[in-house]
């Protein structure tokens, strides 16, 4: 019986890790090439979505306007809040602030 109950926990574990199949602490930069560059491009430089890196048109938005359109979605762009908590929200975003400096 307890043999069960620790094999549920585990699979619930398990699974509750899997959500999203990045890990917690993933950095901005990963957690850009697996749900960000599929539309905007490895290298920021835009696709289905605008470019975000350097010369882009969102070096000139605050930073509230970069975090809720991650959090949020835009127009095609599909909301992020379900599948990244907010520190890895922060994260992306601070990714794509070091990359428009370094551009
Ligand atoms: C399914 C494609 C798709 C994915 C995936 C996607 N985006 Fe977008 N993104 C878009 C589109 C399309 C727009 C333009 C929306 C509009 O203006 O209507 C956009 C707009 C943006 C903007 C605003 C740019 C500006 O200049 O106004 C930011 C910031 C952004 N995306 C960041 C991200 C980040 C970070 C991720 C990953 C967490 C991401 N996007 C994933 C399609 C996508």
């Amino acid at each position: 019986m307890r043999k069960t109950i620790t094999a549920i926990l585990l699979v619930a574990t398990i699974t509750a890790g899997c959500s999203s199949n990045l890990e917690e602490d993933a950095s901005g930069a990963e957690i850009y090439s697996a749900l960000c560059s599929r539309c905007h491009s490895s290298d920021l430089s835009g696709g289905i979505g605008p470019a975000l890196g350097a010369g882009s048109d969102l070096v000139d938005q605050p930073d509230t306007y970069l975090l809720q359109t991650i959090s949020a979605g835009l127009g095609r762009m599909p909301a992020f809040r379900f599948n990244l908590t907010e520190a890895q929200i922060e994260r992306v975003a601070d990714y794509l602030r070091s990359q428009q400096e370094s551009g």
